[in-house]
């Protein structure tokens, strides 16, 4: 029940639920990947049931494949679907031109590949995501397994030279085992603490051949929901430079509530 979500799952799911608002019959939409892309989901499955919402939905992991089919979503790959009117993920991070950090929940790859197959991609975030400057959440870098040694020291011999105030890379693991992402690489997350030239930065990670992808989402963003713990809402649109306030009732449903997200 609603009364039992923390403040920060509350800021979730009213970013989650506005942002279901956004889809209509017919769209083909990707369906992002963590704990508030998970509210988004559940929402829209809500609305599948509810209003006979008819839609095609692109998951960026195999977990959101998973909750999307048991929501009643009619899930399709991104080669079906060819391109998106809109993408709905979550973030580690947003700045004031809604440069990004992704990647805290491994799935950046296919984050980033669903955006940018996007006419429209929305950050959905609770109020904390927000940040002056990128890098206080470490950022996850994909890897290919082989010589990932070698690469993550190439990776800290870059960094020496980036706008950063950082430089330590970390292996990300999985209990024992190097956490594996989807496509069976492996993620170092950098401790940049600061990162002052985000875009530059990004180019230059994607240059090193061990070097799949970059979590820092630069010029894909168009606008972030932002939710806050009492229910209010707030949408920032870049392209248009306007800013909205709403505010939205909890309403008990069993069905969304009875299963808290991640
Ligand atoms: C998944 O790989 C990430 O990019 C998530 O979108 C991001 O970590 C936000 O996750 P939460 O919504 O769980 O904070």
């Amino acid at each position: 029940m609603a009364g039992e979500l923390s403040p920060i799952d509350k800021a979730k799911f009213v970013a989650a639920k506005r942002a279901a608002d956004l889809v209509e019959t017919g769209m083909r939409v990707g369906l992002g990947t963590g704990s508030t892309a998970a509210w988004l989901v559940r929402c829209l499955g809500e609305r599948v049931a509810d209003e006979g919402l008819r839609f095609r939905g692109v998951p960026t992991s195999s977990r959101t494949a998973n909750l999307a089919r048991d929501c009643g979503i009619d899930v399709v790959s991104l080669d079906e679907a060819r391109w998106l009117d809109i993408t709905i993920d979550g973030a580690d991070e947003f700045d004031d031109e809604l440069q990004l950090i992704k990647g805290g929940g491994g799935a950046l790859l296919q984050e980033k590949i669903v955006a940018t197959a996007s006419d429209q991609m929305v950050v959905i975030a609770d109020i904390g995501k927000e940040v002056e400057s990128l890098g206080a959440f470490p950022l996850p870098c994909e890897v290919i397994p082989f010589g990932w040694q070698t690469t993550k020291a190439l990776v800290e011999e870059t960094l020496i030279q980036m706008d950063v105030l950082g430089r330590n890379t970390t292996l990300r693991m999985n209990g024992d085992a190097p956490y594996v992402t989807d496509e069976g690489n492996y993620i170092l997350d950098c401790h940049l603490k600061r990162i002052g030239d985000p875009r530059q930065l990004g180019m230059v990670l994607n240059q090193m051949p061990g070097v799949v992808e970059n979590g820092l989402f630069v010029d894909i963003c168009d606008k972030v929901i932002i939710g806050f713990g009492d229910g209010r809402v707030e949408t920032r649109d870049i392209n248009e430079g306007t800013v909205e306030e709403d505010r939205l009732d909890f309403v008990e449903s069993d069905n969304l509530f009875s299963d808290i997200a991640d």
